[in-house]
């Protein structure tokens, strides 16, 4: 079978892509709006980017209506946003926090997710998360003729909870954060060292 993406709807696209592209990575962004109120949602359209600049790429799309998301909206105003990583114990609320609210409205609230401000002049983290990266607005890509607004971010400090450090001098994370696959979830599961390559 060869599909010519011409002939496709955005939505039959999507399912292409998120069910090929696998697994995607979560970022669950918390941004805040100039009232303050904390806004928290899911992407999978994201991706590290580069480590100099230590920088990672989140695609934003927009509301049912046309508007712009909270998330980006609240980024480009305030230019920051804390991105956490998500593990088994918070995706149902991830999952959840994924519901369009009005602006006035905080996930955070609707859906009883505990934050806890770590870094000062940032956003705060979801409480219990296993890290998180808080960041700095960088730049906005332009996608030509597109309703997605592709933007970068820059890393400024990032949260590692002990309980994950496997290693603490040499900094060595292990966790197990939970991916998208197509509209589901999944955990990482087998790991596979590969041979030196000399
Ligand atoms: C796991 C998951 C991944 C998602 N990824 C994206 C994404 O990459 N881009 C996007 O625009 N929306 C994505 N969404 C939908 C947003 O989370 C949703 O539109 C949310 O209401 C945005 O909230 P906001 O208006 O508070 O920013 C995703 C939803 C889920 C459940």
């Amino acid at each position: 079978m060869l599909i010519d993406y011409a002939d496709k709807e955005l939505t039959q696209r999507y399912q292409l892509m998120a069910q090929t592209i696998i697994p995607r990575p979560i970022a669950w962004i918390v941004t805040q709006n100039k009232q303050g109120i904390i806004n928290i949602a899911p992407f999978s359209y994201f991706m590290g980017l580069s480590s100099e600049p230590a920088t990672m790429i989140v695609s934003i799309g927009h509301k049912s209506d046309g508007s712009e998301k909270d998330t980006l909206k609240n980024i480009k105003e305030s230019g920051r946003c804390t991105i956490c990583m998500v593990d088994e114990a918070h995706l149902n609320q991830m999952h959840f926090s994924s519901k369009e609210l009005g602006e006035e409205e905080s996930e955070a609230t609707a859906f009883d997710i505990k934050t806890k401000e770590v870094v000062k002049g940032f956003p705060p983290m979801v409480q219990g998360v296993p890290s998180a990266f808080f960041c700095e607005f960088y730049q906005e890509i332009e996608l030509k003729d597109s309703k997605t607004i592709p933007l970068v971010v820059e890393i400024k400090e990032q949260f590692i909870d002990d309980g994950i450090l496997s290693d603490k001098e040499k900094i060595t994370l292990d966790y197990e954060p939970v991916a998208r696959v197509g509209k589901s979830y999944a955990l990482l599961g087998k790991k596979i060292i590969p041979p030196t390559i000399k």
